[in-house]
């Protein structure tokens, strides 16, 4: 089993998207994968059209819990309930629920801070990815998402979410890009095009373009 978590400390930054595009790229190999949605706000349940209660909540709380499957994946959803328990919740507790399953890959999505369950989900992980969409309000809580995770013996790897920009293109700032490239340093992974093909292959409607699905696969 290897576990993918997919965090940041910064909301909005697109990783609930990425996480859905593990998904669909790895089921679409055929991979048997469990998605995991550690987020109370439950994005990685509404864009891979989880619905089923029991979920990740009750697993938490001890519940045996059957995950939900959606066409070639499964998925262990997440609703309001768990905004209950997901800033406290203890260091090993998604490692204590992950040894009930036998999946080949495992992907989590994480809320926006890097405490609570999201440390645990980190705890858990064989890979972080640490999605950042290249703005002056995303580079500061990036680089305390690498600094937290280095403070738990692991290591976050970046992606720019965007192409990098030639000059002031593709909606960036130069000057922030390049804030970007000494504050990274080399936690940087590689970049996720964004585009709304991206955004149709997370919800799957479409497949998901090969641009990324060659990154997801070099990444984990
Ligand atoms: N690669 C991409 N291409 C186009 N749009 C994207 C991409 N990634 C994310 N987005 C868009 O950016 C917005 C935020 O993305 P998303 O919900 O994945 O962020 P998030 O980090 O999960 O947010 P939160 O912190 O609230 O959980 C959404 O509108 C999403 O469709
Ligand atoms: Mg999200």
């Amino acid at each position: 089993m290897k576990i993918i978590t997919v965090t940041n400390q910064k909301g909005g930054c697109g990783k609930s998207t990425l996480s859905a595009l593990i998904v669909r790229t790895l089921s679409a190999e055929g991979y048997d994968v469990l998605a995991v949605d550690c987020d109370p706000q439950g994005g990685l349940s509404s864009l891979l059209g989880a619905k089923q209660k029991p979920n990740l909540y009750d697993a938490l709380l001890g519940d045996i819990v059957t995950p939900e499957q959606i066409g070639a994946f499964q998925i262990l959803g997440a609703d309001h309930r768990l905004d209950k328990i997901a800033y406290t919740l203890p260091p090993y507790e998604i490692e204590t629920i992950l040894k009930n399953h036998k999946n080949q890959f495992v992907v989590i999505d994480t809320p926006p801070t890097v405490q609570g369950i999201s440390r645990a989900a980190a705890i858990a992980s064989d890979v972080i990815l640490i999605p950042a969409d290249i703005s002056k309000t995303t580079l500061t809580p990036t680089i305390y998402t690498i600094e937290a995770l280095t403070a738990i013996k692991k290591a976050g790897k970046v992606l720019y979410i965007g192409k990098a920009p030639k000059a002031d293109s593709h909606g960036f700032i130069k000057s922030v890009y390049d804030e970007f490239q000494d504050g990274i340093g080399k936690s940087y992974a590689g970049f996720i095009p964004r585009s709304a093909n991206a955004q149709k292959a997370a919800i799957g409607q479409s497949k998901v373009p090969s641009a990324i699905s060659e990154i997801i696969r070099g990444l984990i």
